[in-house]
């Protein structure tokens, strides 16, 4: 059980994260994007809300992350945090947003605290990307690393495969974490390597490590929304749907348009009336309008000189 269940109000900060993994209580993470999935996410008592660039998938139609701008990540964190009340907010750096320099890295990080309200940042890679997390540690930002499976690398990763599974690249992602700890990351995310892996890893860390394809044996696990609850066209072999969301909606948007057609909404309960007497003074200004405009409508007196031209529903029932 987490330690920051429904009940718990008090907000989660990087020292409740720590805490979670010291007392060896598991560490829950999703993904969220707006603000309606924030406020369930965070009624349903997550620890972390992390507004993923996975959203460039799930959300904007794009084939892989790597199209979607700091604009956007900015403009759905900002969401975010208005509809999160407890949970602590990661936001993903986009692609090149961190990459390139240091100071960029820095400048671009300090905008999702400061303009779209997160509490820390995720960044993908390991060693190579340690003095940028230092950087942006050192300036007070709380910097979340990320290994394994690097979705923003998956052109030079050759698709999105299974991580680390031989010896040397197993040793490669331990000692890559082990930078990103150095570099003082507060956690770091595992996705897809193998559960041995991943074991070791969370044992050898004293940072909380965040698993996703990684098996049950990290601190914590991080899952994308759409994927838990149905709403994408496939579902990855990590994940598992806890329900069919897409169904529902797509039947209740089904049985709206049926009402629709069938004149059975809106019905009285969403509909407002006027008071009477409003409405028999708007009926009588509208007849003594169409009295006072009639004859100008057609001069030339032709044959369809005074036809109403409201309509064929004009006078029907009671809607004037
Ligand atoms: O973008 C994302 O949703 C992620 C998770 C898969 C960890 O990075």
């Amino acid at each position: 059980m987490s330690a920051t269940p429904q009940n718990e109000t008090r907000p989660v900060t990087t020292a409740t994260i720590r805490a979670l993994k010291q007392a060896r209580r598991p560490i829950v993470m999703v993904t969220a994007y707006d603000v309606p999935s924030a406020r369930l996410a965070d009624e349903a008592g997550v620890d972390i809300i992390l507004v993923g660039d996975s959203l460039g998938m799930t959300v904007l139609g794009f084939a892989s992350t790597l199209p979607v701008t700091l604009g956007q990540m900015l403009h759905h964190t900002a969401a975010v945090a208005r509809g999160a009340k407890r949970a602590l907010v990661v936001a993903d750096m986009p692609f090149l947003t961190y990459q390139v320099t240091a100071e960029d890295a820095l400048r671009n990080a300090g905008r999702f605290i400061a303009e779209a309200g997160a509490t820390a940042v995720k960044v993908e890679g390991g060693a190579p990307i340690a003095p940028t997390v230092r950087r942006i540690v050192d300036a007070g930002i709380p910097v979340v690393g990320h290994v394994g499976l690097t979705p923003q690398s998956v052109h030079a990763l050759g698709g999105y495969s299974v991580q680390a599974k031989e010896a040397g690249p197993a040793l490669a992602l331990l000692a890559d974490c082990r930078a990103l700890q150095a570099a003082g990351a507060f956690a770091v995310v595992l996705e897809c390597i193998p559960v041995e892996l991943a074991e070791l890893v969370s044992h050898e860390l004293s940072i909380p490590t965040i698993g996703i394809g990684a098996g049950a044996g990290c601190d914590g696990q991080v899952q994308v929304l759409s994927d838990l609850l149905g709403l994408g066209e496939s579902t990855p072999r990590h994940a598992k749907r806890y329900a069919e969301v897409g169904d529902e909606i797509r039947q209740a948007i089904g049985q709206y348009a049926t009402d629709v057609r069938a004149g059975a909404f809106p019905g009285d309960e969403q509909s407002t009336r006027m008071e009477e007497g409003a409405l028999a003074e708007v009926r009588a200004a509208v007849a003594n309008a169409r009295e006072d405009t009639s004859p100008a409508i057609d001069p030339a007196g032709g044959p369809d000189a005074g036809a109403d031209t409201r309509g064929p529903d004009a006078d029907a029932g009671e809607r004037w």
